[in-house]
């Protein structure tokens, strides 16, 4: 029986440069899609698959993201008083919605070393890792498809989109090989931001992992690689081609084919907002009118 997964680890300690200036103070998981900061998303999506204890990885300007999730008594106060009780409502479920908790990361190192501090934190068992600024749509719950998974093959699960050859520069690329099982690949080998005449696929890894705990012990061992970061790609690749499946080794994909955003990056931010708020029971109808109106309005 494989041990459930119960811990996610949210790593929000990046430098978030491809968004300055909105991330010199900010990090770029607080940046609002419509009323909610993107880290909200991520928290829902977890708590959606059953993982309630959430470790934060923290770095500069954490204190917004602390209070977001924290109950914050005058405002709560405030929002009584005007008996405006659906916004009351609102603030205090955020601040129900997980168990959270926080871990420094001193200097941003990079993935690798972020996922490293929460070694303490989550001990010997499997736990979720969910990039901060990786907007998934609900509708898609690969989350929850990526544990049935860890529970069926063991090791590591990562989440894998097949992206434009163009664009396989921007990710960790992974080679893979048909397990027979449908929508799950065995990773054969990782390699961190490939130009695509050398990229082994157009797999790009996307921010959902289900990790084994083997993990810290190949991430104590890895040394700074592309970008001078410790690449948690390296780390997985040792799990994927080194370390046999009876000691934590072995890494499947779950290929994921639904709609996702990079919130860190600003067009694909934008995309985040537009569909989000046109999708939305309340906002939707209004939003895509006006919308509609003002493309048409646009020259061709
Ligand atoms: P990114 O590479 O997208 O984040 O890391 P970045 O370095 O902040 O972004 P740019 O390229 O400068 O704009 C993916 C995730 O890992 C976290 C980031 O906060 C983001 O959620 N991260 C990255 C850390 O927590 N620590 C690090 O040292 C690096």
């Amino acid at each position: 029986m494989s041990m459930p997964v119960r811990k996610a680890v949210m790593p929000v300690a990046g430098l978030g440069t491809r968004f300055l200036p909105a991330t010199k103070a900010t990090p770029k998981e607080m940046l609002p899609v419509v009323d909610k900061p993107a880290i909200q998303y991520v928290v829902e999506e977890a708590v959606e698959a059953g993982i309630n204890d959430v470790l934060f990885v923290t770095g500069r300007a954490k204190y917004g993201l602390e209070d977001h999730f924290d109950r914050l008594p005058f405002l709560e106060q405030a929002l009584e008083a005007k008996g405006d009780h659906d916004r009351l409502r609102q603030v205090r479920e955020v601040a129900d919605l997980a168990d959270v908790h926080y871990v420094r990361q001193g200097e941003p190192l990079g993935l690798g070393h972020a996922v490293l501090m929460a070694a303490m934190h989550v001990g010997n068992e499997p736990f979720a890792v969910l990039l901060g600024d990786d907007i998934i749509d609900r509708r898609n719950p690969v989350l929850t498809s990526m544990m049935n998974v860890r529970a069926r093959h063991g090791g590591s699960v990562l989440c894998l989109m097949e992206v434009d050859p163009s664009q396989i520069h921007m990710y960790g690329c992974a080679a893979v090989e048909p397990t027979g099982d449908e929508g799950v690949v065995k990773v054969t080998d990782l390699v961190e931001k490939p130009d695509a005449a050398t990229a082994p696929s157009n797999y790009a890894v996307i921010g959902r992992y289900v990790l084994d705990a083997r993990v810290f012990t190949e991430l104590e061992q890895t040394r700074p690689g592309r970008g001078g970061e410790i690449q948690l790609t390296d780390a997985l690749r040792k799990l994927a081609v080194e370390v046999p499946p009876g000691e934590g080794g072995g890494v499947v994909g779950v290929v994921f084919k639904g709609r996702r955003y990079d919130t860190g990056d600003k067009l694909s931010y934008l995309q985040a907002v537009v569909q989000i708020a046109a999708d939305r029971d309340d906002l939707g109808p209004r939003f895509r009118r006006w919308l509609r109106e003002t493309v048409d309005s646009w020259p061709s």
